[in-house]
């Protein structure tokens, strides 16, 4: 069993950013994971539409829109009419997950729903016939670079059961933050299929290529 990666942009040098999303696409990322933050939902000030149309641009990859906002539902459409195909928002900014998972599927768009580490998946159980991935947040989303909560593992092993294997490929089970060549191989075992990596990517002495290719190693069959 292997995983599909998604470097994720925020650990990127912003300056260059089209150059460091094109050498990702070209060293074969299958996604690009854009996180976008509004100050008011987690700590931190990123992302908004503009530079994801930006992004698409430059690559034809599958781009993988994480909401960490709150009312997210104000700007599904703008991050959809800027290219996105995944949008993912968090359960803990949803008062009605299951409209807000709906409209996103209304604007072809791929639905996601994203759990912080302190909450439990029965805050997702009813709306997963809704969702096409479900992301388990392995650090508190706000920064690049956090160590990883080892609690994760069994979270997406309980994740992959809730979701069932024969959804497998269907419903993605996707992980972001902490992923490095280290933690990667325990995710992917407990069935992660998605793997979301910044620093271990772009902070990488090598270069993104290089980054790219240690956590593939690591999780080759
Ligand atoms: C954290 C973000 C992550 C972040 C991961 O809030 O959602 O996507 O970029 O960075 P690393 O891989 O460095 O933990
Ligand atoms: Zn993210």
């Amino acid at each position: 069993m292997t995983a599909k990666l998604a470097p994720s942009i925020l650990s990127c040098r912003f300056a260059e950013l089209g150059d460091e999303v094109r050498r990702v696409d070209a060293a074969g990322a299958e996604w690009i994971h854009i996180d976008v933050m509004d100050g008011r939902f987690v700590p931190n000030i990123t992302i908004g539409p503009l530079v994801v149309r930006a992004v698409r641009e430059v690559t034809e990859r599958v781009l993988d829109v994480h909401l960490m906002i709150a009312h997210p539902d104000r700007y599904l459409d703008a991050f959809a009419g800027a290219g996105a195909d995944v949008i993912t928002v968090h359960a803990e900014t949803c008062q009605h997950l299951h409209r807000t998972l709906s409209r996103i599927r209304e604007l072809g768009k791929r639905a996601g729903v994203a759990l912080n580490p302190a909450t439990p998946l029965s805050a997702v159980e009813d709306a997963l016939d809704l969702a096409d991935l479900l992301l388990v947040m392995s650090v508190n989303p706000g920064f690049g670079g956090q160590a990883f909560i080892p609690a994760s593992v069994s979270k997406v092993a309980r994740a992959r059961a809730l979701v069932g294997e024969s959804r497998r490929g269907w419903v993605e089970i996707e992980v972001d933050g902490g992923v490095s060549p280290e933690t990667a191989p325990g995710l992917v075992q407990a069935g992660a299929t998605v793997l979301v990596a910044g620093s271990a990517v772009f902070g990488h002495t090598d270069g993104a290529a290089a980054g790219l290719a240690a956590i593939r190693r690591s999780i080759a069959p």
